[in-house]
C-alpha cells in the first residue's frame, strides 16, 4: 500500500471510487469530483484549495492505493486550524471506499497522516469525528487520540475532538 496524490492518471479509479458512495456524502469534501466540469477542472480547484487561497487553510490530499492500483481510502491534511476546523473539522479527514470497510485502512491512513504531519511540523493534531461515528472514533483511539472537550453545532450534532501528538 502507498500513499499518492491526486493527478490525472488516476481519474477512472478516483471515478469508481465515488460511485460506490451512491447517495452519501463523500469525506473528505476534497474528494468530490461532482459539480466540477471535468477531471481536470477539479484537480485545478484542488491545487487551488491546497494552496490555501480564499477560505481554504493550506492542505494536502492523498489516496491510499492497494496493489493493485485500486483506491482504497483518502485523506486531507489540513496544515492549519481555523475556528471551524479547531471546534469541527480537525487536522485530518479520512474516508474509506464502502467496500473495503473494517479491514484496518482508516487506522493505517491516520498513522500515515500523522507520520506527514510530524514531517510539516504540526506537533498536536486533532483529529475529530461526530458522536455515532463509532469506526471512527476508534481509529482516532488505535492512533493514540486523547479525548478533549466535545463540540457542539448549532443543529445539536456532537463533535468528539482527539489530540495525537505525531
Ligand atoms: C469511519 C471509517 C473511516 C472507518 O474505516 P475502516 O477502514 O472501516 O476502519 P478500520 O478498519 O481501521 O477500523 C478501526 C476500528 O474501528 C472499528 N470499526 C470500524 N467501523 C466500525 C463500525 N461501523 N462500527 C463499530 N466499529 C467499527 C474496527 O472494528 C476497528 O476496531 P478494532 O480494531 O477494535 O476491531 C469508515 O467507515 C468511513 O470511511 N466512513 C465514512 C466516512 C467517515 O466517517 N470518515 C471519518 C470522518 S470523522
Amino acid at each position: 500500500m502507498r500513499l499518492v496524490r491526486p493527478s490525472i492518471e488516476w481519474k477512472n479509479e478516483h471515478e469508481d471510487y465515488m460511485k460506490e458512495w451512491d447517495e452519501s456524502r463523500i469525506t473528505p469534501s476534497s474528494f468530490n469530483v461532482a459539480g466540477h466540469e471535468d477531471y481536470e477542472t477539479y484537480l485545478e480547484a484542488l491545487q487551488i484549495r491546497e494552496s490555501g487561497d480564499g477560505k481554504w487553510v493550506p492542505s494536502t490530499n492523498y489516496f491510499l492505493v492497494g496493489y493493485n492500483d485500486r483506491i482504497l481510502a483518502m485523506v486531507d491534511i489540513r496544515h492549519d486550524l481555523t475556528d471551524y476546523l479547531h471546534n469541527v473539522g480537525g487536522h485530518i479527514g479520512y474516508g474509506v471506499r464502502p467496500a473495503e470497510r473494517r479491514k484496518g485502512y482508516a487506522t493505517w491512513i491516520l498513522a500515515e497522516a500523522l507520520k506527514k504531519c510530524g514531517e510539516l511540523g504540526i506537533d498536536r493534531v486533532l483529529v475529530t469525528c461526530n458522536e455515532d461515528n463509532i469506526g471512527s472514533a476508534k481509529t482516532i483511539e488505535k492512533n493514540g487520540g486523547i479525548e478533549d472537550k466535545s463540540f457542539i453545532e448549532e443543529d445539536g450534532t456532537v463533535v468528539r475532538r482527539f489530540w495525537i501528538e505525531s
